[in-house]
């Protein structure tokens, strides 16, 4: 069986990573939207139509599940993709209800960081005024992140000066956690673990997405007979690009493996 996963670029392979660990014997196939990167900027018309030439090319290759691994395409798209098609679908959810139950003890905020677009749609707001009874919850979007991160800037000198410029704004005693809504952003966990106070956790929402598809492949009885073999394709049909993602991979298993901070 080939799981599916979707993103505007490699930042979806933050999840895969996590899915090669949790289901190792199913194969994957990995399509990244290179012509329209990021998705963040763009108008909500605009991504869904993206999204769905892309999940067509998909389907036509022949996969047996999908995982939107982005956040702003699930927000804008994946209701109408499980009404379009009847394979089982799985989005991502910034984790903003685990962060504010896991923070409720401490009595201190939770931001959530995600792409603007992400920020502004109804499907945010919902999850928030669901979750944010004591209105503890604060957003910040992050525009440029997801170009540093599509460019492989990984620097931590220079990385760790953007979040100093980004969070100067905020008083980091008042924050317990900080939920990473944007599946590009956990490429930059360790350098925000080293910076930040200790007391602040840091989530993100890969690991239950990835419980989530792992429940619904056992619902529709999809059982694995992979190897987690990966293949890769990209909406551009850019050699290079597929290179950039095997690197990509390659960094996520070997820096980002322990993820102990994510529920
Ligand atoms: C982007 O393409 O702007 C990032 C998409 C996301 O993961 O929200």
């Amino acid at each position: 069986m080939t799981i599916g996963f979707f993103d505007s670029g490699i930042g979806g392979l933050s999840v895969l990573a996590e899915s090669l660990r949790r289901l190792p014997a199913q194969d994957y196939l990995y399509m990244a939207d290179t012509l329209h990167v990021p998705y963040g900027t763009k108008t909500k018309e605009e991504v869904k139509d993206y999204v769905f030439e892309a999940v067509e090319r998909m389907m036509s290759r022949g996969i047996d599940a999908l995982v939107i691994a982005c956040n702003t395409a699930t927000s804008i798209a994946v209701e109408d993709l499980r009404a379009t098609y009847s394979l089982p679908i799985v989005g991502m959810e910034p984790a903003v209800k685990p962060a504010v139950e896991m923070n409720r003890a401490t009595g201190k905020r939770v931001l959530v960081m995600a792409t603007q677009l992400t920020l502004q749609l109804p499907k945010y707001y919902a999850l928030v005024s669901r979750v944010d009874e004591g209105g503890i919850v604060d957003s910040l979007p992050l525009p440029g992140l997801v170009r540093y991160c599509e460019s492989l800037q990984f620097d931590p000198q220079v990385m760790e000066e953007y979040f100093r410029a980004e969070l100067a704004p905020y008083n980091l005693d008042e924050y317990g956690i900080f939920v990473l809504g944007c599946t590009h952003y956990p490429f930059y966990r360790n350098i925000l673990r080293a910076m930040l106070p200790p007391h602040i956790q840091i989530v993100d929402g890969n690991a239950g997405t990835v419980k989530r598809l792992s429940a619904l492949l056992n619902r529709f009885g999809i059982e694995g007979r992979g190897h987690g073999h990966v293949d890769f394709m990209c909406t551009g049909n850019e050699p290079a690009y597929l290179d950039k993602m095997q690197t990509a991979l390659a960094y996520v298993n070997s820096n980002l493996a322990s993820a102990e901070d994510t529920p």
